[in-house]
């Protein structure tokens, strides 16, 4: 398939050669396209990190970028998304990312036969976030060389994180122990069926790694706004001093951010030791040309096959 949805249509076994292609571009791995190849990048959602790291795969694999700002565009006029991509597919763009605020915003455009450009998803509402489970499983991976006998704790807003839906699914997947901790209002029973919900102070003294999510206010009812008190937060849930010093020694501290700095984890964490809050911005360019050269490989569009396509 050349297109890149939800990190749980991989198997295993494909998810590890991304990973492993990921080191190896960060070791400086290059590769040489057969023809010039396009690509457009349709962010419909804000976005910083997610945006400017594909930006960055996408240089560093010598692609060229059409650039194109949804704000400005003829979506403003009515025009579909799928319009749009078969538009932009139509002047000769071969891959698209698309961050859209639609949940499941892909379904239609993978089960449509004319649409032939490749599509990434940059992020669907709250559905799915394929490229930041990658750079987390990659951040993961470097740390412990592996996935075995590790304890996850995913912690807080679960009910609209894209990035838990994705994370939980495959770390249980993976044989990760998941733990789930946060207001119990946010908590989806859905995720029974990748771990367990925990008190907060209870999972934190258990986890390797504490994978801390954004309050995502844009995504709250008008009263769950008026209800909600960062400090409030900050002391039920967060990663506050005095929890911070009931970790394991050798835990890490995880956030996709962007970080409500004293919401989800107190601001003088954020750049402790144990955080790899800016590790993982870095990894996600390495995970990004992965998946990019992964789709071009699919597409015939790579000079000399990476190793990984031929185990
Ligand atoms: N982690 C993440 O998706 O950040 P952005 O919203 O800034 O892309």
């Amino acid at each position: 398939n050349s297109n890149f949805l939800n990190i749980n249509d991989l198997s295993l076994n494909q998810l590890q050669l991304l990973l492993d292609l990921a080191r190896e571009f960060r070791k400086g791995k290059q590769i040489q396209l057969k023809r010039p190849v396009f690509s457009a990048n349709l962010f419909f959602e804000n976005s910083t990190r997610t945006h400017s790291s594909f930006q960055m795969a996408e240089k560093k694999l010598g692609i060229n970028l059409i650039d194109i700002n949804p704000t400005t565009s003829s979506v403003q006029k009515g025009e579909t998304l799928s319009d749009t991509v078969k538009t932009l597919q139509a002047i000769g763009v071969d891959l698209m990312v698309i961050r859209h605020h639609e949940t499941g915003w892909y379904h239609s455009l993978n089960n449509d036969k004319k649409i032939t450009a490749s599509l990434i998803n940059g992020g669907d509402g709250s559905g799915q976030h394929p490229s930041q489970s990658l750079l987390d499983l990659l951040t993961i991976y470097d740390e412990f060389n592996g996935f075995a006998n590790l304890t996850i704790g995913i912690v807080g807003d679960l009910a609209h994180s894209r990035v838990a839906r994705s994370n939980a699914e495959i770390l249980h997947r993976l044989g990760v122990r998941v733990l789930f901790g946060g207001p119990q209002k946010w908590y989806p029973k859905e995720f029974d069926a990748y771990g367990e919900f925990m008190a907060v102070d209870d999972l934190i003294k258990e986890v390797d790694v504490l994978m801390l999510l954004r309050v995502q206010l844009e995504r709250l009812t008008h009263e769950a706004v008026d209800s909600f008190t960062a400090q409030n937060y900050h002391t039920e849930f967060g990663l506050t001093l005095q929890r911070y010093h009931t970790m394991k020694k050798r835990a890490i501290i995880m956030h996709p951010a962007p970080v409500n700095r004293d919401v989800e984890i107190a601001s003088e964490l954020v750049e402790v030791p144990q955080a790899r809050i800016f590790k993982q911005m870095e990894n996600g360019v390495y995970a990004r040309m992965a998946i990019i050269t992964s789709i071009l490989d699919a597409k015939g569009l790579i000079k000399e096959l990476p190793v990984y396509a031929n185990t």
